[in-house]
């Protein structure tokens, strides 16, 4: 397993709609363990892929620590992942990205998720989350589609983030 290189904003590749993967093969299989890798090493509870720069609809995701500090691994790899059904009830959590680094804010969003995708082996499954697993997922699946969770803040909030990552990338940032 290798770890990946995680691209930050303002990267024009974080805008882009990724595509469906076509073949579950060997080669997809050590990708999905080096983007596990990469997402535990940030660490992180979730990672799309295209935030290591590859523009497809891949998904890694381990929420058990975050739920229980004691719990074991449970790493999660969806493929093509879709939303089947979103509750109307609401609810608001604390979110960040590990391609925003450092900056954190509150964002509403239906409370509960059904979902469709592939497993690892291929495998057509479907799952229901609630909590921060559906927070994680409707937050991965927005970056298979280029949004981002600052879009879900108010114009004011995003464009200060904005501005403020453009002006870091200019300036470069000390390497510490
Ligand atoms: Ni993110």
């Amino acid at each position: 397993m290798s770890k990946l290189d995680i691209i930050t904003l303002p990267d024009r590749l974080l805008r882009t709609v990724s595509t469906p993967v076509e073949r579950i093969d060997d080669d997809l299989r050590r990708f999905l363990d080096d983007m596990l890798e990469t997402m535990y090493g940030a660490p992180g509870i979730g990672l799309a892929a295209v935030q290591v720069g590859v523009l497809r609809r891949i998904v890694t995701v381990d929420v058990a620590k975050r739920e229980d500090e004691d719990a074991p691994p449970n790493p999660m790899f969806f493929i093509n992942p879709e939303i089947l059904w979103s509750s109307d009830e609401r609810d608001t959590h604390e979110e960040g990205c590990l391609s925003i680094p450092d900056y954190y804010s509150e964002v509403e969003r239906p409370a509960s998720i059904r979902i469709r995708y592939l497993d690892r082996d291929g495998k057509p499954q479907e799952l229901s989350a609630d909590s921060i697993l559906a927070v994680c997922l409707q937050h991965e699946i927005d970056h298979l589609n280029g949004t981002l969770f600052i879009d879900h803040l108010s114009k004011l909030k995003r464009d200060m983030v904005i501005k403020r990552f453009t002006k870091q990338a200019r300036i470069g940032k000390p390497d510490l």
